[in-house]
């Protein structure tokens, strides 16, 4: 196999051995400051011309969300974990490297990774790399459920509102963890001094890192642990179905209630990470914004159909080939010219995803009609708007919610220079590049390619005129 790296790092301070627990403090009331992934370079840069007209087949790459809980899930196993379709992204490299800041051997063989948590000699994982991702944060399950105690900072991630960890710790705590944060970093033990045990939590939202989080404790804690109201997503449901080939005894997975029961150790198994739902919805909406006609697989369809639903309301004709094949067509002799307005509402699944209201507002503009889309996942998550208004769009925002004038109230798409300030919303940006007149340039590219594996390549191979522009070398 070609190109094998090992990530064997020699992270900043980090304790070799845990933390006695006389250096855990009771719980003290600190703010919590979260720091977000800070990506500012204007280097590399997207350059689109269009406006676009795509056609082809796009190969979906692996989900970034499902690989990240699994690779921390590694945590629960002993032996090597195998772990295919791994997408090669900032976000894994990162959580590769949080493994490797605790002292698990970390093998990378182009999409796969083998993960070996046997020779784990700390609770602390690097705090610089857990602060470069949201999901880094997830290996505090599995640290203290495994080694009775851990060490983590709080996370980084997409600047999209307040995401607080309040949910993972009182989690926590009902499996039994004393957990006190201090100096920006979650502290957590079992308070028996041995490791956790089986309790019942219900969550107030159904956040899904933490229900990942608390599933991954959960396996390990000592007795069965009962999770209400939990997230229901597709990565909730790989993760579970990777932790019981790992030995676990998860049920429920997808449901809003999850009954585990707790093993002392799993075992490493091997998986496939599956399609990522959002990079495949991605495309078919760039399908739709073009006025296109593009085949797209691996996909999973019944995990599509919101967007489905959404685009075929709004002129789009959307065919499954297959099992794992959906043609999305935009293209005029469907109506597609002339697609309708329609309304969003982002809610946890199965409603309609957050990680693609940014995509779709970027349709809207283009579609005739008036759009409310309404965020209520995240509370920030309209950064992109005031991108899209240079490029020539009308939204107005009012609180969780944007009005979308479409094209016969104004909106005319026209070459901008925009600036991408986290993943979707960058992505909404490179969507409307795609359609609009002239050239569009894109800086925090960085931002973009987080979750977007072989972007250019696959943008190309539809027939897109998309260039990136490196920085010079000095
Ligand atoms: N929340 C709390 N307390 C908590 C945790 C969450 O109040 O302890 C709230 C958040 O503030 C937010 C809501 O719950 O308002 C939803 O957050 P959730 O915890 O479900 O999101 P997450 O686990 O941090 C994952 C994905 C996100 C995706 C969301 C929602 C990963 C690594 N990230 O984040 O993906 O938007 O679920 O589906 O799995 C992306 O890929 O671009 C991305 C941001």
């Amino acid at each position: 196999m070609a190109s094998c790296s090992t990530f064997n790092l020699s992270p900043s301070p980090k304790p070799t051995k845990p933390l006695p627990h006389s250096l855990l403090k009771p719980l003290i009331q600190e703010p919590e400051t979260e720091s977000r992934t800070q990506i500012q370079t204007p280097y590399p840069k997207l350059i689109i011309t269009g406006p676009s007209k795509l056609s082809g087949h796009v190969p979906i790459s692996g989900s970034k969300n499902s690989a990240l809980p699994i690779l921390a899930a590694t945590l629960c196993c002993s032996g090597t974990s195998k772990i295919h379709n791994v997408p090669n992204l900032f976000d894994t490299r990162t959580m590769a490297s949080v493994l490797a800041s605790l002292g698990a051997k970390v093998e990378v063989f182009n999409n796969e990774m083998l993960v070996n948590t046997d020779g784990v000699d700390s609770v602390e994982p690097n705090s610089d790399e857990i602060r470069k991702i949201r999901g880094g944060f997830f290996v505090i399950g599995p640290l203290v459920a495994r080694f009775g105690e851990a060490v983590v900072a709080l996370p980084g991630g997409c600047n999209i509102g307040t995401r607080p960890v309040d949910l993972y710790i009182r989690g926590l705590q009902a499996l039994g963890a004393v957990v006190d944060l201090r100096d920006g970093k979650v502290q957590a033990y079992a308070a028996n001094g041995r490791g956790l045990v089986g309790g019942s939590f219900q969550l107030d939202y159904p956040s899904v890192g933490a229900t990942e989080t608390l599933m991954m404790a959960a396996c390990m804690a000592d007795g069965m642990t009962v999770l209400s109201n939990v997230a229901r997503e597709p990565e909730v449901v790989d993760l579970a179905r990777f932790l019981n080939d790992s030995g676990a005894c998860v049920e429920g997975a997808g449901s809003n209630q999850l009954v585990i029961k707790g093993k002392p150790l799993l075992h490493g198994s091997e998986c496939v990470i599956a399609a990522d739902r959002i990079e495949a919805g991605t495309f078919m909406l760039a399908a739709a914004i073009t006025r296109s006609c593009i085949s797209i697989s691996p996909v999973i369809p019944c995990q599509m159909s919101c967007l489905i639903h959404k685009l075929s309301a709004a002129g789009c004709k959307i065919r499954q080939y297959s099992h794992d094949t959906l043609e999305v067509s935009a293209v005029s002799r469907c109506g597609g010219e002339n697609l309708q307005s329609f309304e969003v509402k982002t809610g946890p699944y199965p409603g309609f995803p957050t990680d693609l209201q940014p995509q779709i507002m970027a349709l809207l503009t283009t579609c005739n009609g008036l759009s409310p889309v309404e965020e209520s996942v995240f509370d920030k998550r309209m950064g992109h708007v005031s991108e899209l208004l240079k490029l020539g769009a009308k939204i107005q925002v009012c609180a969780s919610t944007a009005l979308v004038f479409g094209k016969d109230n104004g909106s005319v798409l026209s070459g901008s220079s925009l600036v991408a300030n986290d993943i979707r919303g960058g992505m909404s940006l490179v969507l409307a590049g795609l359609a609009a007149e002239g050239t569009t340039d894109i800086s925090g590219v960085a931002h973009i390619d987080r979750g977007y594996e072989n972007l250019d390549m696959k943008l190309h191979s539809l027939g897109a005129d998309v260039k990136r522009l490196m920085p010079l070398a000095s």
